[in-house]
């Protein structure tokens, strides 16, 4: 994954991408993010990214000039790049558009709004797409950078401790995630169930299949009309079913 992040607090998602995973997959140069401080392409004294909006109203609207300033200068490179638009009025991530976003051969650029909305002519002039991380409003794009950055840079080989754990996870497969265990076997009376201490790997593989669909039918029943259920499914199902 290759991308710029335009924002005016650098300061506020550096720290997520320096640490942990993420900042370790950005040493080993398996994804390649920078950051750019959009007010450092403000003109005038005092560096104004915003301003009144025309025809009045609440709030403050981000000027379109150190925007298109900034990616303008990205743009010196000469490198294809992808302009993206985190607002509340965007397409919905999701692992779909995640997974899209990773094969991208592009340069992804991604403009963190702020204030009550971005000047429209930098969505006409700039923007190849808007997406949104959920329907509710942030007080920025920011986090919603970080968010589509984060679960991008997982799909990429190398990233993860542990390959495999990438596909076991929710959403690769449809369903929801299965419930995890580890020592001590009894935790203040709850034991760990006895299927996972008895080795039989095809037993175990069973009972996480079955508890993910539980788990599913339980939370998110509208995930599991979008999969293929295979018979092993159905039939863990009409198990689960019967349970109740
Ligand atoms: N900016 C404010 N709210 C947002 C959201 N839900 N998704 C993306 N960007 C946003």
């Amino acid at each position: 994954m290759r991308c710029d992040v335009l924002t005016i607090f650098p300061e506020l998602i550096g720290a997520y991408l320096d640490t942990g995973i993420i900042g370790k997959a950005r040493q080993k140069g398996i994804i390649d993010v920078s950051v750019s401080n959009i007010r450092e392409f403000a003109s005038g004294k005092h560096k104004e990214t915003d301003d009144y909006p025309f025809g009045g109203g609440p709030g403050m609207v981000f000027k379109p000039e150190p925007i298109f300033k900034a990616v303008e200068k990205l743009r010196e490179d000469g490198r294809a790049r992808k302009v993206i638009l985190l607002t509340p009025q965007g397409r919905v991530f999701d692992q779909a558009m995640a997974e899209a976003f990773s094969k991208e051969e592009k340069r992804l650029v991604f403009i963190c709004g702020r204030y009550e909305g971005i000047d429209e002519r930098v969505r006409i002039s700039l923007v190849d797409e808007e997406v949104s991380i959920g329907d509710y409003v942030l007080t920025g794009g920011e986090l919603a950078a970080l968010v589509i950055i984060d679960a991008v840079a997982r799909l990429f080989s190398g990233v993860l401790g542990d390959e495999s754990s990438k596909e076991a996870e929710s959403f690769s497969w449809g369903p929801l995630d299965y419930p995890h265990y580890t020592r001590p076997r009894e935790f203040r009376g709850l034991e760990v169930p006895e299927v996972l201490i008895s080795g039989n790997h095809k037993e175990i593989e069973r009972w996480r299949r079955k508890e993910a669909l539980r788990k599913t039918l339980e939370m998110r029943p509208e995930l599991l009309e979008r999969i293929k259920l295979g018979e092993l499914d159905k039939k863990l199902i009409s198990e689960i079913e019967e349970e109740q």
